[in-house]
């Protein structure tokens, strides 16, 4: 079933957007080689009990972080740690802020310090893509349109869109309906309508699509070691079109 939110409900989760927005802003800031992610995320912590809100995937099915940190070949879902970023590394940092009750998730990767041009074009073509599917986030459109764009867009850019990791409804739980694949069909999946939230979280690697697990059953990787990256925004459906739930502008 798709819930969809009051204008109140909306507003409420554009706080929580805020909270997360202003901190990728800070994490923009502190990434450079010699950080580990593990230090992010104490930062993250820090940053969210300082504006009353929680880390929201601290605790969830027994997620021990605040925040997902993946690195390079890893697609989503990487445990922060204390190795240092290196030059030429990305990483992935992704979170789910909850503020009075109402969520907000995304996900950003950053580059540490200068990467190469093939990294450059990876997170170039990532977060054009991710705004392509929002653009699709119009009501009387279909999910299927979102998938469509993104995977259109990314495909003639040579690189390639994960199939197992999708993005979802979001609202008083992380993981609500609709599903949200970043490839498919135009014209198929559910109608989209007013008052549907939801994210789209494009994570779009160098090499070939598939994902390989991990021995700690969280963290997923490229299976042929090339990098990955992800950008991830929480869209509102407003009769007007999409309201980016956690804009960083
Ligand atoms: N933020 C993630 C997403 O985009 C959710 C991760 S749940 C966690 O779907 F427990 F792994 F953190
Ligand atoms: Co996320």
């Amino acid at each position: 079933m798709i819930v969809l939110k009051s204008q109140r409900e909306i507003e409420a989760m554009k706080k929580a957007g805020e909270i997360l927005a202003l901190c990728h802003k800070e994490i923009a800031k502190l990434i450079k080689p010699g950080i580990t992610t593990w230090e992010i995320d104490q930062f993250v912590d820090d940053f969210l009990s300082k504006h009353q809100a929680t880390p929201e995937q601290k605790g969830y099915k027994g997620y021990e972080y605040a925040t997902c940190a993946s690195i390079n070949d890893e697609i989503c879902h990487g445990f922060p740690r204390k190795d240092p970023l290196k030059t030429g590394d990305i990483v992935t940092v992704d979170m789910v802020v909850n503020y009075n009750g109402a969520l907000a998730d995304s996900a950003w990767t950053y580059p540490v310090g200068k990467v190469s041009k093939e990294t450059e074009h990876l997170l170039k073509v990532t977060k054009e893509a991710l705004y392509k599917g929002i653009e699709q986030c119009v009501p009387g459109n279909r999910i299927g349109d979102i998938g469509h764009a993104i995977q259109t867009f990314v495909e003639s850019e040579g690189l390639s869109v994960v199939r197992d990791f999708i993005g979802h409804g979001i609202g008083s739980v992380i993981h609500e309906k609709p599903d949200v694949p970043h490839y498919g069909l135009p014209g198929k999946g559910a109608r989209i309508k007013e008052g549907m939230v939801f994210t789209i979280e494009p994570m779009v690697n160098i090499g070939k699509y598939q994902t390989k697990m991990d021995n700690n059953g969280w963290t997923a990787r490229t299976i042929d070691g090339k990098y990955s990256a992800q950008y991830e925004h929480t869209i509102a459906i407003t009769k007007d079109g999409p309201m980016i739930i956690t804009d960083q502008d």
